[in-house]
């Protein structure tokens, strides 16, 4: 009876054998809960400590901008060589296979329309919908500076103690103003705030001078944007040097999605981001699978 053998001698307890109490690998999240651990484990890949996040969220501010007109047929094809998509509830729900297993980025604040005021943000979705859509991280703009800083900050507040309830971290997104000067300076300012009010990761951009000042003296991961379009080899190098000064991945849109060869341009930077692959030997790839030919660099 499989009852009494289970009970039966000798069974070995490893009394001798400490159980292994590990860390965790990603900067600042040793203290945090299970579940919290376990979806940023879902977005950053534990053997790398990096992501690369698919970001097509643009339509929420913007409508239909260029790429993501269709993004049954522009995005859906990517999302194997993603770790991570970026996106609104109205598209996971209507477009995105719920059989992909990719980890989920929520967009969960929104309001204002590019003919508006962008910083008078509001909270866009509820942490039980978020759930509900199995969502690994909400994420939030944060306008340092903008005209609706408090709202914004304190969307982000609501927004850490509504998913920290059960277990969703929080990305924080620094948007920056038109007329806003973009160097280390601020990104060390808007990028510590989010963090020291309780965001679990930042999403800033990457500036050449000092980036690796934002990145040491932020607490969290920081993951950079894309960005406008460049030609390709440039982000590369872009993506190649945020990694080499700190940064713990990319969450980038117009870049993979506006490429001539999106596939081949998500694959280059999975390269450079998780291989440490340089970005010109990241760009022969890019050139090889995407068949193009080189037009710069
Ligand atoms: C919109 C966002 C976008 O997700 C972000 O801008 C990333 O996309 P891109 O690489 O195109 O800049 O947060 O506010």
């Amino acid at each position: 009876m499989a009852d009494l053998d289970s009970t039966e001698d000798p069974r070995d307890f490893h009394a001798g054998v400490p159980q292994r109490a590990d860390g965790f690998f990603l900067k600042g999240g040793a203290h945090q809960d299970w579940g919290l651990k376990n979806r940023l484990a879902r977005i950053f890949d534990p053997a790398s400590g990096r992501t690369v996040m698919l970001a097509f969220d643009h339509g929420y501010f913007q409508g239909p901008t260029t790429g993501l007109e269709r993004i049954d047929l522009s995005i859906v094809p990517l999302i194997p060589w993603a770790d991570t998509l970026m996106l609104t509830r109205g598209i996971l729900r209507s477009v995105i296979p719920p059989a992909t297993t990719k980890a989920i980025v929520l967009r969960a604040s929104g309001g204002p329309s590019v003919l508006k005021e962008l910083s008078d943000e509001r909270l866009a979705v509820a942490v039980e919908d978020a759930v509900r859509l199995n969502a690994a991280a909400l994420a939030v703009q944060v306008f340092v500076g903008g005209e609706h800083e408090t709202q914004s900050i304190e969307n982000m507040t609501r927004l850490v103690d509504l998913g920290t309830r059960y277990g969703v971290p929080t990305l924080a997104v620094t948007a920056v103003g038109k007329n806003m000067v973009r160097d280390a300076r601020y990104f060390r300012l808007a990028t510590r705030i989010c963090a020291e009010l309780g965001a679990h990761y930042v999403k800033t951009y990457y500036v050449e001078e000092g980036f690796e000042t934002v990145t040491s003296c932020c607490p969290v991961p920081i993951v950079i944007a894309g960005g406008r379009k460049l030609p390709e080899l440039d982000a590369l190098r872009m993506a190649a040097n945020a990694i080499q000064r700190g940064a713990a991945g990319v969450d980038m849109g117009r870049n993979i999605f506006q490429s001539e060869a999106p596939a081949a341009m998500i694959q280059a930077v999975r390269a450079v981001v998780h291989g440490n692959e340089t970005p010109e030997h990241a760009f022969d790839l890019y050139r090889e699978l995407g068949r193009v030919q080189p037009t710069h660099g």
